[in-house]
């Protein structure tokens, strides 16, 4: 394998623009996001993080659906990474959407590389965040997708906008210590504290120094508020005490409106919510708490309530202390979080149909599971250590990115990913046998055909008393949430309850403790799409997949070629593990890595 490889097809660029996916008719928007570090303090600690354009969270991306937007990122930093448009389809155009190992290599330090961002059907809100290591913990932003030109919301404009990111905070280096945890066969660490518009709040109990976030509102006014979910590694619960939420769209697309006093969130999760300041003028907490998921002896984890301060505008006394919401969640109230997720449904309106698949060409049905492996590193503290698989495969990072690779026919990186478990069994029993738990490392990719209809059941497992929400995450495109439960999947009864009429579409969808979801999508997206656990942890131990969606018979239906100054992947010719160099790289037992 050499570097003419990568060389020989640049030649055949074609410019951007003329081909059929680039925008029509749309604004051309234009932002340059310089990566640095800057100092920033947080409870109490003073320290350098990685930032886009010094702010932290980074700047909003507005454009309207129709439009193109050119991101060229500089990366004045010390160390290499990507960035991930979250929720946004890329019709056809792999190469801008970012995940490090699956679509690119990282941007190196002194160097730059311009994403095409090109916003074809989502609407509402989504984010965009680095996509390589932990890096998104304090790289990360909102996009405001607005209707297109000549069309409106579906709901009354409102007077106001305010856009709410939820956030974690770690002490340290984080991507220094969740790496050396890795090699050591360790549990990343835990964040100290999580944060509303990049601030602990008034209630942070890690320093007294009081950071906090204030909105001012105008008694009456009715507030369009864009909500990302940049929480690292944990679901959360979001509340405003004495008000209640009209949630209008999630994941960039419109649902019928619900009106609650809370939300429920995982990682990755977007929301477009109208707020009406309609509650005697005060101060008044918005506040965020974990939604723990794991079993009940599980107690190291975030404890903190982290609050905001919403602020009425104009005269009254305002001594008494902002109001706590009463109305959030505790850690583990499962009923709360069912409660809310039972009421998503799509908008499904004239001017927002449903397209969801009747007739499926593809079933998958994917294990989500915690597992162990053996550590055989120097570095291992033991000679086991956690991990997490899909069908039970842990994914294993390949030397040359998934798209690369595809595109340029280098064989021997990746082979296929199953459709089934290797062995079926009571996913969600109280006992199971240890060597249940073992998996394998691997890099599998499931190869769809243009236009392929896919039902995927998602189950989760008690292994390793480890059942908990995954928040798993597909690129590329959205799918319908057909249906989800507890238990095992039952192929016979539960179908019968699946929603087929106005399922959400969302990009984002927390497989439920010791339970199954169901979503379908058409794979009329050309390209390599990552899916993956939106927890952190879980994505570095291995709860990954990629779908390739093969072109169509046409141009239109085509991935489009690479743009140019895609970053080059470090020489790996040398370094290429022996497994990779089997060609019988789709023989489950090549993939067994003695790590
Ligand atoms: Cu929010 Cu793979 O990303
Ligand atoms: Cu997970």
């Amino acid at each position: 394998m050499t570097w003419h490889l990568f060389l020989v097809p640049i030649a055949t660029i074609t410019l951007l623009g003329v081909h059929p996916f680039a925008a029509r008719g749309g604004t051309v928007h234009h932002y340059d996001f310089i990566v640095k570090e800057t100092e920033v303090t947080r409870l109490c600690e003073t320290k350098p993080i990685m930032t886009v354009n010094d702010s932290f969270p980074g700047p909003v991306i507005r454009a309207r659906r129709g439009d193109t937007v050119y991101v060229n990122m500089h990366n004045q930093g010390d160390y290499g990474l990507t960035l991930h448009w979250h929720g946004v389809r890329q019709p056809g155009n792999p190469w801008s959407d970012g995940p490090e190992h699956i679509t690119q290599c990282a941007i190196k330090p002194s160097t730059n590389f311009t994403y095409e961002i090109n916003f074809t059907e989502e609407e509402g809100t989504v984010w965009w965040h680095a996509h390589s290591d932990w890096t998104r913990a304090t790289v990360h932003g909102a996009i405001v997708v607005l209707p297109a030109e000549g069309t409106t919301y579906p709901f009354p404009e409102p007077d106001g906008e305010e856009i709410i990111v939820l956030g974690s905070w770690y002490e340290g280096n984080l991507n220094q210590i969740v790496n050396d945890a890795l090699a050591q066969g360790q549990i990343p660490p835990l964040s100290v504290s999580y944060l509303i518009n990049g601030y602990p709040g008034d209630l942070a109990v890690a320093c007294p120094i009081r950071q906090t976030y204030r909105w001012v509102v105008e008694y009456g006014k009715t507030y369009l508020i864009r909500l990302v979910t940049a929480v690292v590694d944990a679901e959360v619960f979001f509340a405003i005490a004495r008000h209640n939420l009209t949630i209008v769209a999630m994941d960039g697309a419109y649902i019928k409106p619900i009106i609650t006093p809370f939300i429920t969130a995982s990682p990755g999760r977007t929301m477009d919510i109208l707020f009406t300041a309609d509650q005697t003028p005060g101060l008044y907490y918005m506040a965020t708490r974990e939604h723990q998921s794991e079993d009940a002896t599980v107690t190291g984890f975030d404890h903190s309530n982290a609050t905001a301060i919403l602020e009425y505008a104009g005269n009254y006394s305002s001594s008494v202390q902002p109001l706590f919401p009463g109305n959030l969640p505790v850690y583990r109230d499962f009923k709360a979080s069912d409660i809310f997720l039972e009421q998503i449904r799509s908008l499904a309106s004239k001017d927002h149909p449903v397209d969801v698949p009747l007739d499926i060409t593809t079933r998958m049905f994917v294990v989500v599971s915690m597992n162990t492996m053996a550590c055989n590193n120097d570095t291992c503290l033991r000679d086991e250590k956690v991990v997490s698989s899909l069908n039970n495969i842990s994914w294993l990072d390949p030397p040359v990115d998934i798209l690369k690779a595809y595109y340029w026919n280098i064989s021997g990186i990746y082979g296929d990913f199953p459709d089934y478990p290797p062995t079926w069994y009571n996913f969600t029993a109280d006992y199971f046998e240890e060597s249940f738990s073992t998996t394998w490392k691997g890099t599998t990719v499931k190869v769809l055909n243009f236009n392929e209809t896919v039902e995927l059941i998602f189950q989760g497992t008690d292994l390793l008393l480890g059942s908990m929400n995954h928040p798993i995450h597909l690129h590329g495109q959205s799918f319908y949430v057909i249906g989800f439960g507890t238990g095992n999947f039952n192929n016979e009864t539960d179908p019968l309850s699946f929603n087929l009429v106005d399922p959400p579409k969302l990009n984002t969808y927390s497989v439920p403790k010791n339970g199954w979801a169901a979503i379908r999508f058409r794979a009329d997206n050309p390209g390599v799409w990552f899916f993956h656990c939106h927890l952190e942890h879980h994505q570095s131990w291995g709860m990954d997949g990629v779908f390739i969606v093969l072109n169509g018979t046409t141009e239109e239906t085509s991935m489009r070629p690479p743009p140019p100054g895609m970053p080059s992947c470090p020489s790996w010719t040398t370094t290429i593990p022996i497994e990779f160099l089997d060609s019988n790289i789709n023989d489950m037992t090549a993939k067994r890595l003695a790590q």
